[in-house]
């Protein structure tokens, strides 16, 4: 109705997206995850984290609230999470590969990552070479898993549901090593000193926030023009300085 202008006439804040719930943008992520998503902040969601901050600044342009949901990854990964229609965005420090492309489209990279193997300081394994007869923890469904599977051929690779189970075995002493993301293995090695990063492997990754395939186009083009937009504003630089700074 033109001329009339007042606020009663606009639709919904983002009823143009499709949410899963009216005004809102319902994040799905395998939380413990840090730097990327753990438990704590002052969002209101009870969660917070690279890929948390990031989302807000997010919800924020597009003027909804933000939820956070604690999901499985493996689901989230394959997409059948998405595609269940629990949440709008999956965004977990997951990587994009073609694999994940037939089940979710992937919004543009917003982090560069690699691989990485976690050992005890006084276990003597230097590298990927001494895993033989070791007990390797992976976290199911991740590119830590394809890699070591492909890698580490001699070792036994133990399967945990998350990066809350990884972490305690090796703690433990259930395995020797956790071949995962690099961030996430120096956060571990910056918590308890009797645990190192000993190599890298440059697997050349890049995460993205996924979506169903072929679902929440408009959402996922938001979501894009708002990330550049984070990135010119000097905002992105910000928050990412706050988990990564030297
Ligand atoms: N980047 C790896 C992958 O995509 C691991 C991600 C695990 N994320 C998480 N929140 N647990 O497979």
């Amino acid at each position: 109705n033109p001329g009339s202008g007042g606020d009663s006439d606009k639709p919904a804040a983002g009823a143009e997206y499709d949410l899963v719930a009216e005004g809102t943008l319902t994040v799905c992520s395998d939380i413990p995850y840090a730097p990327f998503e753990f438990e704590g902040g002052d969002n209101g969601t009870g969660y917070t984290g690279f890929d948390i901050d990031l989302l807000d600044a997010i919800a924020k342009k597009l003027d909804l609230k933000l939820a956070v949901q604690d999901t499985g990854f493996d689901a989230l990964q394959s997409g059948a999470t998405l595609a269940a229609g629990t949440c709008d965005i999956g965004a977990s420090a997951m990587t994009i590969t073609d694999e994940r492309k037939a089940n979710i489209d992937f919004a543009d990279p917003y982090y560069d990552s690699l691989q990485s193997l976690l050992v005890r300081t006084d276990s003597g394994i230097e590298g990927i070479d001494g895993l033989d007869g070791k007990k390797v923890g992976v976290q199911q469904g991740t590119t830590g898993e394809s890699y070591a599977t492909e890698n580490a051929k001699g070792a036994e690779l133990v399967q945990f549901p998350s990066d809350g189970e990884l972490w305690p075995a090796i703690q433990a002493g259930q395995i020797d090593a956790i071949l995962q993301d690099l961030p996430v293995n120096i956060e571990h090695e910056k918590a308890d000193e009797t645990y190192k990063v000993v190599e890298t492997y440059n697997t050349d990754e890049q995460y993205g926030w996924a979506f169903a395939k072929g679902e929440k186009v408009e959402l996922r083009e938001a979501v894009n023009k708002a990330l550049g937009e984070l990135r010119d504003s000097g905002e992105y630089d910000k928050i990412y300085d706050s988990y990564f700074s030297a």
